[in-house]
């Protein structure tokens, strides 16, 4: 990984010395603007950020909010971003895709520790824990920065509480794409507030599928096939004790969505909590 209280050598030649134009006036208010504190590129693709947090900003963990730059103009360019960290936390940390040509990262990929960035006060999502049913076990399965709302899940005390086993599957291409859920799982085993809860009840499974690991393979295949439960000494998916969670590319979220429809699991809404509920990481094919 590359702290960039550096110079990175990740950042394409055409835009490594693009200056970061200022936010817009007018549109936004100080209270839509946070400050960079600290920034680490995992991969040429992928990396994270943290900016402070506003007083007034509230979410719930697997939320997601808007966020952003100005662009050349000032005008502002924003985007869906998951919030990684807690909704205890007194900073706020996002996961980021580098999309070479995309209007929003190709910019946000130069943030540097001090910079300002649009953040928008109003929070939603679906991968809310009030929207499943209690049960015993609770899958978080994301590919790519799908990982980003378990990052917050993952964290919070409250998942913890309502089930007693957490079992999060992050999927990626090469081993690399796994660094920072690998970097988050670890820090939050060893976290004084919620470390012990972690540790006790926490599974956590990397897959990657274009490379050898420890463990290969597609989340839909280790799901079918019944590999992940057997691995981990959990009994067959079943609807009266299991609920899940998705985020990852619309295929990957209809197939596990077909999976579990064909098990009589019910998807959930706010006014009728069910046994999973999905979320897009993002809306396209990917890069
Ligand atoms: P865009 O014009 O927005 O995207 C261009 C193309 O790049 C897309 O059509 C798609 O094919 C591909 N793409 C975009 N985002 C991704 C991605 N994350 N992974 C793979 N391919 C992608 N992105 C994040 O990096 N982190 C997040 O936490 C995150 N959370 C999101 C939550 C929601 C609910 C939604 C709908 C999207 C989320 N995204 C997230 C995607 C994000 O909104 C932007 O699309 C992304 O930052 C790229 O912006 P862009 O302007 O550079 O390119
Ligand atoms: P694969 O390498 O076999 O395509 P991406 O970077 O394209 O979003 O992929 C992230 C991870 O998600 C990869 O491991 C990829 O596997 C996997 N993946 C992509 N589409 C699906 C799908 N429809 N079902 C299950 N896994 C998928």
């Amino acid at each position: 990984m590359t702290q960039l209280q550096n110079p990175t050598p990740l950042a394409a030649p055409d835009q490594a010395n693009k200056s970061l134009a200022p936010l817009p006036k007018g549109g936004n208010s100080a209270a839509d603007q946070v400050k960079v504190t600290a920034v680490t590129h995992w991969t040429d693709k992928l990396f994270s950020f943290q900016t402070n947090r506003p007083p007034s900003f509230r979410f719930q963990s697997g939320e997601f909010a808007m966020i952003g730059l100005a662009d050349n103009d000032g005008k502002a360019i924003t985007r869906a971003y998951s919030i990684a960290s807690p909704h205890w936390d007194d900073h706020l940390e996002f996961y980021s895709i580098i999309v070479p040509d995309g209007p929003l990262t190709s910019r946000l990929r130069h943030i540097q520790i001090g910079d300002d960035i649009i953040l928008r006060p109003k929070t939603t999502g679906t991968l809310n824990l009030a929207r499943l049913r209690d049960g015993k076990r609770l899958y978080l399965l994301a590919t790519g920065t799908g990982f980003a709302p378990f990052a917050s899940l993952i964290r919070d005390p409250e998942t913890y509480e309502r089930f007693d086993e957490v079992i999060l599957v992050h999927g990626c291409r090469t081993i690399a794409e796994l660094g920072y859920s690998q970097k988050i799982v670890a820090d939050s085993r060893a976290h004084p507030l919620i470390g012990e809860m972690v540790t006790a009840q926490l599974h956590y499974v990397p897959s990657v599928t274009r490379e050898n690991f420890t463990q290969t393979g597609r989340i839909t295949t280790l799901l079918a096939d019944g590999k992940l439960a057997s691995s981990l000494s959990l009994p067959p998916l079943d609807a009266d004790f299991d609920r899940i969670m998705i985020c990852g590319s619309i295929g990957l979220n209809q197939d596990i969505a077909a999976q579990l429809l064909a098990k009589n699991f019910q998807e959930g809404n706010l006014s009728s909590p069910g046994d999973y509920v999905i979320e897009r990481a993002f809306v396209g094919d990917g890069i």
